[in-house]
This record gives C-alpha cells, structure tokens and sequence, in this order.
C-alpha cells in the first residue's frame, strides 16, 4: 500500500469578527487528514469523505480554507503537503447554488476552465463530450443554463468542475435544492463518475442518509465551535445503489450518526430521511 496524504487540516481554527465588532469562533482545534490509497495492484481507488453536521457548524468554511478563499487564523491547511494560499485548478469546487454562466451554453461552461488552463481546442471537444455523455447532457450541449432543470444544472456544475481533473473535489451541499428523487439520482451519478475519476472528495452535507449512502469515512461536525468530533467508517461495497439504503446496517449507521450529532450540544437543523 502507497500512501500520499493530499488534505492536511492541523489544529485548524477560524475566528470571525461579527457586524458589530464580536468575535465569532467558527473553528477551533479542526485536524483532518486524508490519505490517497491505492490498490494492491497500484490503481488509485479515491477516497470519498463526507462532513455531517447541524446548519452553522463551520461545514462551509472547513472547506473554503481547503479551497484558498478564506485563511485559518490558526494551524495550518495542507494539500499535497503544501500549505493552501490560494485557489488553484488541483481543487475544484461545487455549490449548492447554481453557479454557471448564464451567458454560456452547456459546453461554453464545462468548456471555460479549460480555456483559461489553455489546453487546446481539439483535446477541449474531447473533454467536453466525454464529460456531457457522462453526466447525461447528451442532447444540451446547446442550451443555456436557465434553461435546464435544478438537476441539470447540477449536473452541468459538477461537469464543469471535472474538466480540468482536479485531484480535490469539494462539493458544498450540492443537491440542498433538489429534490428527493432528483437528489437520489444525482447521488447515484456522482458515485458512478467519482469511481472513474479516483479524485479525492470531500462532500459536506446536513442530511444523515446522503452522508451515509456516499461516505466511505464520514466526519461528525460538532458545533460552537466546529471541530470534527467523530469518524466513522462506512463499510458497504462498492458500487453502491440506492438499495442500500433499506439494509438493516444502514439504518443503523444512519440512527448512531443522528445520535452522536444530537449529544453534540445544541442539535441545531438536521434532516432526519428514513
Ligand atoms: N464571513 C463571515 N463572517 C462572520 N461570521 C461568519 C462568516 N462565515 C461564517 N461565519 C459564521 O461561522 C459559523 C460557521 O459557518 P459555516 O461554515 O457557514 O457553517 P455551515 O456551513 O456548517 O452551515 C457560523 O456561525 C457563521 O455565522
Ligand atoms: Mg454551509
């Protein structure tokens, strides 16, 4: 086994100063470390890591600091054992709001990354094609985003920051909008295109049974301040279907991940979907 450690958070904490000049501790004494692991016969199997926990927690900024838009004000934020000081393409982002270019097609935005990075225009067709086939597009290429349903949109979002093979995926809430059918769907897809990719993703959410079905180490977020107050490993094979989801071990995952998120003080807004 070959280990490469890609995301470093040591002793992270984040302080704000409020409207009215107040000190808001956001983190305090956040350490998270992620491994790259390979398989016995060398290939890259990704990790896939979930943060769980209450609205205001400090999910967002845990990742913004991985990201290089916001800065500890204490301990430091490694990826690929160099200190973040800023956004680069090694790191790709998804939100739950949906962030594309309005005044773009579907290809024009998963193609404009790849722009800026200057690869060139035939290898750019490629990518683009090969990632609209992938998040089902197919047929779009043409349309605008306001066009396209929430999903769409998402799925474009996800397509975009792919394109140029980030080896960090950090996805904020992406399916918060969508809903329950749609947010299955979108779950199933992500597993199928993550497994291809073997980027490393860390995915926050407050939904107990989405953080289950996709983790395989899901970290408990305790709030006030934030800090990463339990990992659970998640056992289940892969690939993964929504099937899972009935399993007796599931829900009994899902019912202890709950339970340790309501010890946590103040149990603040969690989506309970069983
Ligand atoms: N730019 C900011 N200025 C002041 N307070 C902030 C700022 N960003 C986040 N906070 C506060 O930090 C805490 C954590 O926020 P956030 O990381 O957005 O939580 P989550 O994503 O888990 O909902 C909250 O109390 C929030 O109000
Ligand atoms: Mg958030």
């Amino acid at each position: 086994m070959d280990h490469k450690t890609k995301i470093t958070l040591r002793n992270v904490g984040r302080i704000f100063t409020g409207a009215n000049g107040e000190k808001i501790e956001a983190l305090r004494d956040v350490n998270l470390e992620i491994e790259d692991e390979f398989s016995a016969d060398g290939r890259d199997v990704g990790e896939f890591r979930v943060l769980l926990g209450p609205s205001g927690c400090g999910k967002s900024t845990i990742l913004r600091l991985i990201a290089g838009l916001d800065f500890p004000t204490s301990g430091e934020v490694l990826v690929n054992g160099v200190r973040v000081t800023g956004p680069g393409s090694d790191r790709g982002m998804v939100f739950q709001k949906y962030t594309s270019f309005a005044w773009l097609t579907v290809t024009g935005n998963i193609e404009y990354p790849l722009r800026i990075k200057g690869t060139p225009a035939a290898e750019r067709r490629e990518i683009v094609s090969r990632l609209i086939q992938a998040v089902g597009l197919a047929g779009f290429e043409n349309a605008y985003p306001h066009t396209l349903s929430g999903g769409m949109q998402q799925r474009l979002a996800i397509a975009r920051s792919l394109a140029v093979r980030p080896q960090v995926l950090l996805m904020d809430e992406p399916f918060g909008a969508l809903d329950a059918q749609t947010r299955n769907d979108m779950q199933t897809l992500l597993l199928r295109i993550w497994d291809e990719t073997a980027a490393t993703v860390l995915f926050v959410t407050h939904d107990v049974a989405e953080a289950v079905y996709l983790a395989d180490h899901l970290y408990i977020v305790g709030p006030r301040p934030g800090a990463i107050i339990e990992d659970i490993p998640v056992p289940f094979p892969r690939p993964r279907d929504q099937g899972v989801k009935e399993l007796k071990e599931f829900q009994e995952l899902e019912a202890h991940a709950l339970a340790r998120l309501r010890r946590a003080a103040g149990s603040g807004q969690v989506r309970v979907t069983i």
